[in-house]
């Protein structure tokens, strides 16, 4: 075997690049501690700080938060200021950091990578055995991570943009109907349309009983009951028909046969209802998601997605990275004939469905 030819300059790049990532994965575990301590919040619009002054607001020890404001000065987190000592948080990096309410806070989505890891010997049987690992088997910090993820993005994005985007939904909502959120996970999105839509009644259906019971807990804690309702269901035989919207938020690419959950989309819909399919962010082919949102959602969807989807029979397991016209095969070979992009943002594609 003839040896290859090394370009030096082309390993140096490459290594560095890794060692990169690397790097990423130490500053994910510090941008958790940052959260969870509270340090980004006690620095965000504060100005410049002294490591004393953001430990003694966290009540943590002067000389560990020292040397955490190194690693995220280091990392261009943070901004140090050699003449006085001290540390800043800009007022957009609080925005990503520190407001948990701001549709690009960061630190929850750490809990995605850190359950990948705690997983990481399912991953190694399945891969090698080709049996599928459940949703309800990862380490919480899975759902959690998801939805948190997800959820300032739908708060930004879901009842002031997506659903306008469909033909007369909004109105119908004003009115009143039932509307089903299938795999609804920790229900954010289903609570947002809830507060936004007090004349329609919606029906949150989800197989992972943890997430139910999150569900159930916001919707407690919004002071939430009367229009909404959380249950144990699977998305190919939850209850009730003549639903005016049907939604998978992030869901139909995580099902075992995603072309039965569409059929019983189209059975349990009314004559002029639609379907909201929301999609993390894909192309068609490969060789267009090659990209840094690609890279995310392929890795996720080697552990979870692809994985639930076999544990749940595998019929069509189409990953996270299926593409609109594999989503909309499932809907046209589920019997329905509309199917247009109605919306994107960098991580999720939004789908209008029609009979
Ligand atoms: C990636 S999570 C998305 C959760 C939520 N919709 C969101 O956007 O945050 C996928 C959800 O689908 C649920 N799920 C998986 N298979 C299901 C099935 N057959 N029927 C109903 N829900 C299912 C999982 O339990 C999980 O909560």
């Amino acid at each position: 075997m003839q040896s290859p030819v090394i370009d030096s300059a082309k390993l140096e790049a490459f290594a560095m690049r890794a060692i990169g990532d690397v790097t990423a994965g130490y500053t994910g575990v510090m941008v958790s501690l940052g959260s969870k301590l509270g340090l980004y919040r006690a620095m965000a619009g504060a100005g410049p700080l002294s490591a004393k002054e953001v430990a003694g607001r966290c009540g943590c020890a002067e000389r560990y938060v020292r040397e955490w404001l190194n690693s995220q000065a280091a990392g261009g987190y943070l901004v140090y200021h050699a003449g006085s000592d001290t540390y800043e948080l800009s007022g957009e990096h609080a925005l990503v950091l520190a407001d948990e309410d701001s549709p690009c806070f960061i630190p929850h989505a750490w809990n995605v990578p850190a359950a990948m890891w705690a997983d990481e010997h399912l991953a190694i049987d399945a891969f090698r055995s080709g049996d599928g690992v459940a949703w309800g088997e990862h380490d919480a910090r899975m759902s959690c991570g998801v939805a948190a993820f997800y959820r300032n993005g739908y708060r930004a994005s879901l009842v002031p943009q997506w659903l306008p985007a469909l033909d007369g939904v909004v109105s119908q909502l004003e009115a009143g109907i039932e509307v089903a959120d299938v795999g609804c996970g920790h229900g954010h999105s289903t609570l947002l349309m809830a507060q936004a839509f007090p004349n329609s009644h919606f029906s949150g259906f989800d197989t992972h009983a943890a997430s139910i019971g999150a569900a159930r807990a916001h919707a407690a804690a919004a002071g939430l009951s009367s229009n909404l309702a959380f249950s144990l269901a699977r998305a190919v035989d939850y209850p009730g028909q003549r639903y005016g919207l049907i939604c998978f938020f992030d869901t139909l690419h995580d099902l075992g046969d995603p072309v039965a959950a569409a059929r019983h989309a189209a059975d349990a819909l009314a004559p002029d209802g639609t379907v909201l399919l929301v999609e993390p962010f894909a192309h068609d082919r490969i060789e267009q998601n090659l990209s840094p949102v690609g890279q995310l959602y392929y890795a996720g969807s080697s552990v979870m997605c692809c994985a639930h989807a076999i544990s749940e029979g595998g019929k069509l397991v189409l990953g996270a990275q299926a593409g609109p016209k594999r989503l909309e095969e499932v809907f046209f070979r589920a019997g329905f004939t509309r199917f247009r992009c109605v919306a994107e943002t960098p991580f999720n594609r939004i789908f209008e469905v029609r009979r």
